[in-house]
């Protein structure tokens, strides 16, 4: 995990930024989806420009073929049934009558509910522009009184294929009308399944690729404290043995999910989902998410509870209105004859364009707003810490953002319904100039001491070692990483059985004497058996 922070004494460094923010009238008055601004599509594209983009459509599909990639969705419903690739019939996982390739998916309920996750169904299909260069189907559904069971959102499912590009892109956009009933919803997400009997390789940073085990393999394991944790016992690949697989494990801050994917060998190629900006994902840049995992499956997460709990929860009172562009998210495929890294690269450099072009000129809904109709922000950001340096000083790689005004319960850390600006950069272009901006540290008084780094990060702190029983083996030797282990958890009552760690000022030291994470306290006899059903029976001591 990267060191962020948030000052540093020893480089002191400038730092202009400049940030990209959707005009507000615009967001609070959102124009009709369907006033297609003129699409003028755009020069991306990882290859000459070929064939012209041709659209299909028939009583149950319509498929749009580019010479090289062909798309196929389910109409009206919108689900991604095929993608044909290099020869490949369909490089996606896809099984009639509901499990499909790629989907939309929303877990809510009315306020109380159990929760139940709704593969959100198209009614309507649209043809929003036609032309040799680009094609964008809508496949839309529209929400009624009548229709109680289903989440109370309009939702129109966008899919563009453009000329010369070796993939596509694909935005929703929900609403909520004023008036309608009450909803909590837990998560928005898109879903990606690609070949199982193809891709086994998963790649999700320059840091984090690796073979992964089989679905099957967790089918045969031992369910561990939770669900998603299975201890492999019984892999089709022997290497996998006596592993622990959890998709947890594989989780990244918002701010590192612009590529990620899967590799198949036979043929080789490569499945990549690209999210070129985080401005519509809930949380902020440091909110950990889900990647891909075990299936194989790929993801670009919108809204969760991951990591945060309830307060990330999309609730809906009152009748209150609501509508967000998801996306677009680009499904990137490439293919060369040599070998993994290579694929990872070429992916990050159509990543690296895509990043480019956001905000996105090509994009048919008025809801999502081009370059021409956002807004700058740039200036100069200062912290003021008398405890750090009597003078402010210029922060130095500092994320900068932009959210909705916070109010006393939400900060934008749990902002999931407004749109985010983050930035790190130092790129020209000023229309509101703010100048300097100086952060006034709060502290009350002189500070006589402090535990760790306020950098977002708890990297300095203590990670035991896992328990050898319940290891992922990719993360042995890898100290950044050790955190991301099955069970650690436990593994603080084995230090601290009695009473809770007790740090000495001027003493202890936090590299070894403070917990990374605040955990509960299990006790039990042993904490050598971490099965889900051994687990269950220890009690937790607060
Ligand atoms: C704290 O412990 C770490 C890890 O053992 C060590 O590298 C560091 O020098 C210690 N710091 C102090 C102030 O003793
Ligand atoms: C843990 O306990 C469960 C349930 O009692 C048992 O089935 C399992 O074999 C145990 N696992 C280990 C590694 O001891």
């Amino acid at each position: 995990m990267e060191r962020k922070l948030i000052w540093s004494p020893s480089s002191p460094c400038l730092l202009p930024f400049t940030l990209c923010l959707l005009l507000c009238a615009a967001y609070l008055q959102p124009t009709q989806a369907d006033a297609a601004a003129g699409t003028n599509p755009a020069p991306a594209g990882n290859v000459a420009p070929s064939c012209d983009v041709k659209l299909t459509s028939g009583k149950d599909r319509a498929t749009i073929d580019n010479g090289i990639i062909e798309l196929t969705l389910t109409n009206p419903e919108g689900f991604v049934y095929g993608l044909k690739y290099q020869g490949v019939e369909n490089v996606l996982e896809t099984h009639e009558p509901d499990d499909f390739g790629g989907y939309f998916d929303v877990s809510w309920d009315h306020p109380g509910g159990e929760g139940k996750t709704e593969q959100v169904k198209g009614t309507k299909f649209t043809v929003i522009t036609e032309t040799a260069d680009q094609v964008e189907l809508s496949f839309s559904s529209t929400w009624s009184s009548s229709s109680k069971e289903l989440v109370p959102l309009n939702v129109d499912k966008r899919f563009i294929v453009q000329k010369g590009v070796s993939g596509f892109y694909w935005y929703v956009i929900v609403e909520r009308l004023k008036g309608w009933p009450d909803a909590d919803m837990d998560q928005h997400r898109m879903v990606f399944r690609p070949k199982i009997s193809m891709f086994k390789y998963m790649a999700v940073s320059d840091d984090i690729q690796r073979m992964m085990p089989a679905y099957k393999d967790r089918m045969t394991g031992q369910k561990l404290a939770y669900p998603e944790a299975v201890l492999l016992t019984s892999p089709i690949e022997p290497e996998f043995k006596g592993e622990v697989d959890d998709k947890y494990q594989y989780s990244l801050e918002m701010k590192d999910h612009r590529l990620k994917g899967w590799i198949s060998d036979d043929p080789k190629m490569g499945f990549w989902v690209i999210s070129p900006s985080e401005e519509y994902a809930a949380g902020g840049p440091n909110k950990p998410e889900l990647t891909c995992h075990c299936g194989p499956i790929c993801l670009a997460m919108f809204t969760s509870m991951h990591y945060a709990g309830l307060d990330m929860v999309t609730e809906y009172r009152n009748g209150e209105p609501w509508k967000k562009v998801f996306g677009p998210v680009m499904v990137y495929l490439n293919s060369m004859s040599s070998d993994h890294a290579a694929l990872w690269k070429d992916a990050k450099t159509q990543m690296e364009k895509e990043v480019q072009n956001w905000p996105y000129s090509f994009v048919a809904s008025a809801d999502y707003l081009p370059a021409a109709k956002r807004g700058t922000v740039s200036g100069q950001l200062l912290v003021d810490d008398k405890f750090l340096s009597p003078t402010p000083k210029e922060a130095c790689k500092a994320y900068v953002g932009l959210a909705l005004p916070g109010t006393k319960d939400v900060s934008w850390q749990f902002d999931v319904k407004g749109y985010q600006f983050w930035t790190q950069t130092d790129e020209k272009g000023n229309e509101v100039k703010l100048g300097p901006v100086t952060y006034k540290a709060p502290r009350n008084g002189p500070t006589l001491w402090e535990i760790g780094i306020p950098d977002r990060s708890a990297d300095e702190f203590f990670v035991p070692d896992p328990n050898p029983k319940y290891i992922n083996r990719y993360f042995i030797g890898k100290p950044n990483d050790k955190y991301r282990q099955y069970g650690l958890w436990a593994r603080y009552a084995q230090l601290y059985p009695k009473n809770d760690l007790v740090f000495d000022i001027g003493v202890s030291n936090y590299s070894k004497d403070w917990f990374f994470a605040h955990v509960l306290r299990y006790t039990c006899s042993s904490l050598d058996n971490l099965s889900s059903t051994y687990f269950s029976s220890c009690f937790i001591r607060l």
